[in-house]
């Protein structure tokens, strides 16, 4: 088989870039090594920033977002026995997010590639990339058992952080940059209609908390916890003790319980590698950095970075020039760094780590204090949650 770009992944990255380069004309094959039904049963993240969003929309995969998406105007910063309501729209002119998961984006995508006739080959197995430093770089995987080739011009790593294609770059030839926590996050997925209409990230003596949604009828909650927690030892009815405690306020306010659907824990961990890029293999989204889940700008950046990459291989297979693909990693790595660092920082704001003394514990509380009182702080969070402009990442200015 015989391609342009061979994708591996079929998260939100590989997929979103498939159907951005089908509509320049280029030709695409995607794979994956799980089912179809695995990937879009994935309960993953679930904020889109209002670039995203716009992407969706202008590219024809926004219909069933714009019906079932919430739009949020502003998120909420409980600390202190208060709530603090912070005004996304009014802070950064207008601008918000849409609350939608990952695993709707991830289906729309899917559908819509279907749809045009594009490739995907799910249960894709033991994928190997092959002279990735000549220009016929090729993959060889296993499709039903039986040896496959695709042959490409270019191979897109979209393949997340345990994926085979950063691993597939020689050693020495990649910087990683990684910063990991002494913490993890619980999730759940609870059927109980959300009990506040915005997001809630609460910082309590007992550690952080946060309220979220998926739709009038699902909640989802996150709950800070050791890093080497095992989901065995939270009892549904532990984990609701637990939620109360450290969401609920003492004006009256409290969360609805539901059967809980899902839940898991996952670690937290800060990662980029420089460059995104080596011979004729790019990687975008989670395969090329990993930032903590408190700032939600996972997805964001994983879309981000493909626009980017299908611009340039649009360029190129347009006009035989590589400008634009020399100027890729550098480019994406402007926004991921500052994605890194917003992340980072949320995180250790609201955040309780093992060790902190009050003095640590006063600084996070006067940083807090600092964003509510203070319109030069809140814009700054605003701007940072809802995303930076498309533009970003622009080398030439
Ligand atoms: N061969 C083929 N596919 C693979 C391989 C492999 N060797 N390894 C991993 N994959 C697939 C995974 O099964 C997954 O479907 O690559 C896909 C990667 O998708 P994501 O992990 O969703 O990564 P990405 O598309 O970069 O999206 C980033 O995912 O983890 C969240 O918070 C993160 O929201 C962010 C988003
Ligand atoms: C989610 O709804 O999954 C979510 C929301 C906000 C975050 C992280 C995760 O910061």
């Amino acid at each position: 088989m015989r391609t342009q770009v061979g994708i591996i992944g079929a998260g939100p990255a590989g997929l979103m870039l498939s159907h951005l380069l089908h509509r320049q004309g280029i030709e695409s094959v995607v794979l994956e090594k799980h089912t179809r039904e695995y990937v879009e049963r994935r309960v993953r993240a679930g904020v889109l920033e209002q670039g995203t969003v716009d992407l969706l929309n202008e590219t024809g995969v926004g219909e069933r977002m714009r019906r079932e998406g919430m739009v949020h105007h502003g998120i909420h910063l409980r600390f202190g026995g208060g709530t603090h309501r912070v005004a996304l729209d009014e802070l950064t002119g207008g601008r918000g997010i849409t609350v939608y998961g990952q695993q709707e984006v991830v289906k729309d995508l899917i559908r819509a590639r279907l749809e045009a006739g594009g490739t995907i080959q799910f249960s894709a197995e033991q994928a190997r990339l092959l002279d990735l430093d000549t220009e016929r770089p090729r993959i060889q995987y296993l499709h039903d058992g039986a040896p496959c080739e695709l042959e490409c011009d270019f191979v897109a790593g979209c393949d997340g952080s345990h994926g085979v294609s950063r691993r597939s770059i020689p050693d020495g030839v990649l910087a990683v940059l990684e910063r990991t926590y002494p913490y993890a996050w619980l999730g759940i997925l609870a059927q109980a209609p959300p009990a506040h209409d915005e997001l809630i990230y609460a910082y309590h003596e007992r550690g952080f908390a946060l309220f979220s949604m998926r739709s009038p009828k699902l909640t989802r909650l996150y709950l800070q916890v050791e890093p080497d927690e095992q989901i065995e030892g939270w009892s549904d009815d532990r984990i609701w003790r637990e939620l109360h405690a450290r969401l609920e306020t003492d004006d009256g306010w409290r969360l609805n319980e539901g059967p809980i659907i899902e839940k898991g824990i996952t670690g937290m961990r800060s990662c980029v590698v420089e460059p995104m890029q080596y011979g004729r293999l790019y990687l975008a989204g989670d395969s090329a950095h990993i930032v903590p889940p408190t700032g939600a700008k996972g997805m964001n950046l994983a879309i981000a970075d493909v626009r980017v990459l299908a611009q340039a291989l649009a360029a190129y297979f347009e006009t035989g020039d590589t400008t634009a693909l020399e100027r890729y990693s550098p480019t994406c790595l402007r926004r991921v760094w500052r994605a890194e660092h917003f992340s980072w920082w949320m995180t250790s704001m609201l955040h309780r780590s093992p060790g902190d003394d009050a003095f640590q514990q006063r600084l996070q509380r006067s940083q807090l204090d600092y964003i509510v009182r203070s319109r030069a702080a809140s814009t700054s969070l605003a701007e940072n949650y809802v995303g930076l402009p498309l533009d970003w990442g622009r080398t030439d200015v």
